[in-house]
């Protein structure tokens, strides 16, 4: 009997397992647990994921014997069997992954290639950013989030059952799978069901070229196509007048903020604008009215644009800031943050907003400003 232990994980799939598991893991943590300004890192490993799943595509077809697809991608009938065979107290015995773990390494895979284009689609058209931003309409941006919190909900229920089915064979056969996936080997045992025929060589260079070209081609169009203007965000020229007058007490708010009946209310009460007189000339003040109406008649497809105007109180409909989207995205603030000198009132938007007055409110974009001491 020989009891040799053999190389059946190769480096590269060691590499991919360990490196997919720490980037999955910082990509949930960023959101779960970090600041709005984190979901940048979150992205970069949404897409570092993505070129990650590409590798393992071509290291699928190109790789060392037990890494290829044709190695475990087995029919329902063997799985059962497996299974069977795990409950008779006989467990199958393969070098590589059983056919069960074959089903839950291609479902890993596909839902994981699910989660970075749903996450894609939803930095598009939510936050209208990244290469599908010129495409994707907030309401399609919304439900791309949905189907993105769907899938991650999928990915963790079975990783664990990955997890749970790690343990599982690792009691039956009596050896350490997750320790052979740090040092790639496992013992060699007379029943191990063997590879039909020679196994191939595994071809590490060309799986590197080619998954390289697809990350580097898809990478750049990408890039490119993230340039481009978003869907929905027209380009509003800068209006002097307004900036002047209506930015001396607090942010020039941008017109996507409220429908045009607020601003025409806004404007006609500016003698007694929130307690402060903002009277104006009666021609600056139609020039300016017209204005932000034309404004907002461009049409605005952007998070704030979308949900503030829609959820304002009818009591109330001139506050942006008493919109139920507003309230709610602010509620963690504490007060005095508002009351303090640097930020100077809650309608100082772009004291924590660095894209305030472009109205775009990047969730990458949100800092609270700190006095220096
Ligand atoms: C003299 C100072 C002053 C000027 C000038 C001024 N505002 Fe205001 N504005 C205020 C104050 C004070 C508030 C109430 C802020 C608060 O309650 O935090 C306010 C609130 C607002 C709000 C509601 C913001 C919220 O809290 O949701 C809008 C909209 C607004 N102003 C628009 C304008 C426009 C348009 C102009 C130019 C025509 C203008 N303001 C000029 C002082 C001013
Ligand atoms: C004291 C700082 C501060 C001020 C002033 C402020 N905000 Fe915010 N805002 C934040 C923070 C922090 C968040 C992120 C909250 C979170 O999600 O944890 C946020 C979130 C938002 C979001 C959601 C962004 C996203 O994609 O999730 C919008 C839209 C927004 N603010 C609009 C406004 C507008 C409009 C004003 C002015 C009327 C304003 N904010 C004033 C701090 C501020």
């Amino acid at each position: 009997m020989t009891n040799k232990p053999a190389l059946v994980w190769d480096i590269e799939i060691r590499i991919f397992h360990w490196l997919l598991l720490a980037f999955v893991v910082g990509a949930w943590m960023t959101v779960e647990m970090g600041p709005p300004s984190l979901l940048g890192l979150h992205e970069v490993l949404g897409f570092g994921i993505g070129a990650m799943l590409i590798f393992r595509l071509f290291w699928g077809l190109f790789g060392s014997w037990h890494q290829r697809f044709a190695s475990f991608v087995r029919g329902p009938v063997s799985v059962l069997s497996h299974l069977k065979s795990l409950l008779t107290g006989k467990p199958q015995r393969f070098i590589g992954h059983n056919p069960a773990g074959g089903v839950m390494i291609v479902a890993l895979l596909l839902v994981l290639l699910g989660v970075v284009a749903s996450g894609i689609a939803t930095m598009g058209g939510f936050d209208k950013a990244g290469p599908l931003a010129p495409y994707l309409t907030f309401a399609q941006g919304r439900q791309a989030k949905e189907i993105h919190e769907l899938l991650v909900n999928i990915l963790l229920v079975l990783a664990g059952l990955h997890v749970a089915g790690v343990i599982v064979e690792s009691v039956f056969l009596k050896e350490n799978l997750i320790r052979s996936m740090i040092h790639g080997r496992k013992e060699a045992h007379p029943d191990f069901i063997a590879p039909p025929g020679p196994p191939p060589v595994a071809r590490p260079g060309l799986a590197a070229v080619l998954a390289s070209l697809v990350v580097a081609s898809l990478g750049s169009a990408m890039f490119y196509s993230s340039l481009k203007p978003a869907l929905g965000v027209p380009m509003l020229g800068h209006n002097p007048q307004y900036v002047k007058e209506c930015g001396a007490c607090h942010t020039p708010h941008h017109p996507s903020l409220l429908p045009a009946s607020s601003w025409k209310l806004v404007m006609a009460g500016l003698s007694d604008h929130f307690g402060d007189d903002a009277s104006l000339t009666e021609g600056n003040r139609q020039e300016i009215e017209t204005w932000l109406v034309k404004a907002t008649e461009l049409g605005w497809d952007t998070k704030a644009g979308q949900r503030i105007p829609a959820t304002l109180k009818p009591a109330d409909p001139m506050r942006i800031t008493a919109s139920t989207f507003w309230e709610r995205r602010h509620r963690k603030i504490p007060e005095p943050v508002f009351k303090s000198k640097l930020v100077g009132g809650k309608a100082n938007c772009q004291a924590c907003h660095v894209d305030a007055v472009r109205g775009g409110f990047s969730p990458l974009g949100i800092a609270i400003p700190e006095e220096i001491k």
